[in-house]
C-alpha cells in the first residue's frame, strides 16, 4: 500500500536547509538514497535534484512513523513532515550545503516503493554504459548527471539571452526536408504519399539559414537538432545540437567579433572562469605544420618540426625515398622522456601504425649526447648534429620520426603527440585554450573518387585574391572559412558564403558537381542567390561538444538526457525497432532482410 500525499505541501528542497531554519517545522520529499539503522535511530539520506538531506527517524519521537521507516528502501519515494535541528558537533558534514542540520520526522508518507535499482546510484560503480542507457531515468537521478543537465539548461539561457540582446531572432527550419551538404551520410525518411521519394533529416539547417539571410532576416539562430549517420566516436552522436548562427552584411571579424562575446559570456558564467577575447588566431597551414592536425590542442608544446630538407640528404632509405617522392619527414621532441622503456617505444610505435604510420623511428638522446637508436647507424654525425639542433635536442630527450605522404605524417604525429600529452599529464584541465583556425584550403583531393570535395562544404566562399585559380588550380584557393577549437576539440565552424551566382557555378565546377546534379542537389538555392542575395556568413557550435568541455566530462553521452550507444541504438526504447510489414508497404517499401 502507499500513501497519497493528502495535505501535505513541499516547503523545501532538499538542499536549502541550514542552521538558519532550526525549529522550522518543513516538510521535504524525494528519493531514500541511503538508509542506515543506528542503534534504533534510523537515518534517510533523502535526494532530489537539487541535493541532500538527512532526516532521521527516531522512536523516542514518534515509534509509529519509526516502525514505518523501518520498510524503507533505495529509491522508494518518500513526504516527510518534521523539525530541523542543528547536528551534534562531531556530526556536521561540511562537504554538504545540509550537512549542519538533520530533520527529526514525525510525519512519513511513502508516495512509492521501487524495486531494487540494477545498479548503485550512490557511488562510483563500473557500470556498463548500455545498462545506464536502459535505465537512462535511473541514471539521471544521480547527482553528477542532474547537475549536467542543469548546466546545459543554463548555457542556454546564457546563449538566448546573449543573442537576443545582439539582435538575432529565432527562427525554425525544417526536419523533413532534402539532403544538406555536411558530407555525412543522411537518415532518410519514406514520403508515403509520394512513392519513391524520401526526405532526409537535415545535417544542418546551412541552405535554410543562407535562404533567410536572402529573405532579408539580417541575424537568424536556432538551438537545433541535426542528425548524422556517421562512425560515432565519444564527441559524436548521431542526433546531436548546434547553435547555429547566420548574419548577413558582415565579414569575418564581425562575427568572429560576435561569437567570441557569445563564448566568454558562456565559459565565465557557468564556469566562473576569465576568459578574455580575443581569442588566439593561426591558420590552416600554420596549424597543420606545428601541431599535425586543424584542431590543435595548444595547453602544451611538443610541437612537430620539418626535417624534410635533411632527410632528402641522409643515408636512411625510409627517410629519403619519404623526401624524394613528395612527401615529408617531421619529428617531436618528447622532451625529458629519456626514461621511456622498451616495451613504452613498442606501444607508441603500435599507436602510430593504427594511425597509418609504417613505423616509429625513435632516438633516445643519451647522457654524453649520442644517439641511442636502431636508426643512428644511418646518420653521419653530421646529420645527427643537424637534426639535434632543428629539435633542440637534449641528454635525456626522446625524438620521434614519422616519413610518409604528408597526409600521413601529419595525422601520425598529431595523434602522437596529443598522446604524450595525455602521458605526460600535460592536459590542464583548469585551463581553457581557445584558438580560431583559419585560412583553410577551399578543397581536398579525395584520392578514393578523383575529385576535389569542399573542405567545409560547397557554399563556403573562396577568398577573393584567388578566385581566378578556381578552374586552374582548386587545391591552391583558400577559403573564409574558420573554426573555433578548444583544448583539441573542434566546438565550432564556419564561413562567410558565396552569394555570387557566377562565383558558386566556378566552385561547383572546382568539385566536379555538374549542372544536372547542382539543379537537382540544391537548385533552389543557386536560384535564390539570383534573387538580391545579401553578403551573408555564419557559424555553427556543438552545443553538446561545448558542454562536454565545461562539465569535463570524457563523452557528450553525459551531456544528453537520452543519447544513442555506439552503433546508433537507444537501449531505453529499443529503437531502431522493426515495423509492421503493412507499414513497409503503405510506405512503397519491399524490404528484402530476413525478419
Ligand atoms: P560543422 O559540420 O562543422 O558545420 O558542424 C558544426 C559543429 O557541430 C558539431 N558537430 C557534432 N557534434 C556532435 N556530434 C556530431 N556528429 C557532430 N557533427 C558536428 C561540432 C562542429 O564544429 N553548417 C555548418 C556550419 C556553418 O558553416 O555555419 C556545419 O554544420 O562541434
Ligand atoms: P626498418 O629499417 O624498416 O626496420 O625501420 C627502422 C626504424 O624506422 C624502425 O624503428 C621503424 O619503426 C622506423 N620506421 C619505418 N618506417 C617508418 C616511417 N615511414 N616513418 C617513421 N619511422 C619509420
Amino acid at each position: 500500500m502507499i500513501d497519497s500525499m493528502g495535505t501535505l505541501r513541499r516547503t523545501h528542497h532538499n538542499n536549502e536547509l541550514s542552521l538558519a531554519q532550526v525549529g522550522e517545522t518543513v516538510t521535504l520529499m524525494g528519493w531514500v538514497l541511503r538508509r542506515r539503522d543506528h542503534g534504533g535511530v534510523i537515518f534517510i539520506d533523502l535526494r532530489d535534484r537539487q541535493g541532500l538531506t538527512q532526516v532521521v527517524f527516531n522512536p523516542e519521537v514518534n515509534p509509529e512513523v519509526h516502525a514505518k521507516a523501518h520498510r524503507l528502501r533505495s529509491e522508494w519515494v518518500i513526504a516527510v513532515q518534521g523539525k530541523v535541528e542543528p547536528r551534534p558537533d562531531d556530526m556536521a558534514n561540511l562537504k554538504l550545503a545540509t550537512g549542519e542540520i538533520e530533520v527529526l520526522v514525525d510525519t512519513l508518507k511513502i508516495l512509492n516503493t521501487s524495486e531494487t535499482p540494477p545498479f548503485p546510484l550512490d557511488e562510483e560503480a563500473e557500470v556498463s554504459d548500455n545498462l545506464r542507457l536502459q535505465y537512462r531515468y535511473l541514471d539521471l537521478r544521480k547527482p553528477e548527471m542532474g547537475a549536467n543537465l542543469m548546466i546545459r539548461h543554463q548555457a542556454v539561457q546564457i546563449i538566448r539571452h546573449y543573442l537576443n540582446a545582439q539582435g538575432f531572432i529565432d527562427i525554425e527550419t525544417p526536419m523533413l526536408t532534402k539532403s544538406t551538404p555536411e558530407g555525412a551520410r543522411d537518415y532518410l525518411v519514406p514520403s508515403r504519399v509520394n512513392a519513391g521519394r524520401f526526405f532526409a533529416l537535415p545535417q544542418s539547417p546551412q541552405l535554410f539559414k543562407q535562404l533567410l539571410m536572402i529573405a532579408g532576416m539580417d541575424r537568424y539562430y536556432q538551438i537545433v537538432k541535426c542528425f548524422r549517420d556517421e562512425d560515432l566516436r565519444a564527441d559524436r552522436q548521431p542526433e546531436f545540437t548546434q547553435i547555429d548562427m547566420e548574419m548577413s552584411f558582415v565579414d569575418e571579424e564581425q562575427i568572429i567579433e560576435v561569437v567570441e562575446g557569445m563564448i566568454t559570456e558562456l565559459f565565465n558564467q557557468t564556469l566562473a572562469v576569465d576568459t578574455q577575447p580575443p581569442f588566439t588566431r593561426i591558420t590552416y597551414d600554420q596549424a597543420m605544420a606545428r601541431f599535425g592536425t586543424d584542431r590543435p590542442d595548444t595547453r602544451f608544446g611538443l610541437e612537430l618540426v620539418d626535417l624534410t630538407a635533411i632527410a632528402a640528404e641522409c643515408g636512411f632509405k625510409v627517410f629519403r625515398s619519404a623526401a624524394d617522392s613528395g612527401g615529408t619527414v617531421r619529428a617531436i621532441n618528447a622532451k625529458g622522456c629519456g626514461s621511456f622503456t622498451r616495451k613504452e617505444l613498442d606501444d607508441l610505435t603500435e599507436f602510430a601504425i593504427q594511425f597509418g604510420a609504417k613505423g616509429l623511428a625513435w632516438v633516445k638522446i643519451k647522457e654524453d649526447g649520442s644517439w641511442q637508436s636502431p636508426i643512428a647507424k644511418f646518420f653521419s654525425a653530421e646529420e645527427q648534429e643537424k637534426i639535434d639542433e632543428s629539435l633542440g635536442a637534449e641528454p635525456g630527450d626522446v625524438l620521434f620520426f614519422g616519413a610518409d605522404k604528408n597526409s600521413v605524417v601529419f595525422q601520425v604525429l598529431g595523434e602522437l603527440r596529443n598522446e604524450l600529452g595525455r602521458r605526460l599529464d600535460l592536459l590542464d584541465k583548469d585551463r581553457f585554450d581557445f584558438v580560431w583556425v583559419t585560412d583553410f584550403p577551399l578543397v581536398e583531393y579525395d584520392d578514393k573518387e578523383k575529385r576535389y570535395q569542399a573542405l567545409h562544404h560547397p557554399f563556403t566562399a573562396p577568398r577573393d585574391e584567388d578566385i581566378e585559380k578556381l578552374a586552374e588550380d582548386p587545391g591552391k584557393v583558400y577559403s573564409r572559412a574558420y573554426d573555433l577549437v578548444l583544448n583539441g576539440n573542434e566546438i565550432g565552424g564556419g564561413s562567410i558564403r558565396i552569394h555570387d551566382a557566377q562565383v558558386q557555378m566556378q566552385v561547383l565546377k572546382a568539385l566536379s558537381i555538374g549542372k544536372e546534379e547542382a539543379e537537382e542537389k540544391f537548385g533552389f538555392l543557386l536560384k535564390s542567390l539570383h534573387y538580391g542575395a545579401p553578403p551573408h556568413g555564419g557559424i555553427a557550435f556543438g552545443l553538446d561538444r561545448l558542454l562536454m568541455l565545461i562539465t569535463g566530462s570524457d563523452s557528450i553521452r553525459n551531456v544528453i538526457a537520452f543519447p544513442k550507444t555506439q552503433k546508433a541504438t537507444c537501449p531505453l526504447t529499443d529503437a531502431p525497432s522493426p515495423v509492421a510489414r503493412i507499414q513497409l508497404t503503405e510506405l512503397h517499401i519491399r524490404p528484402d532482410w530476413k525478419e
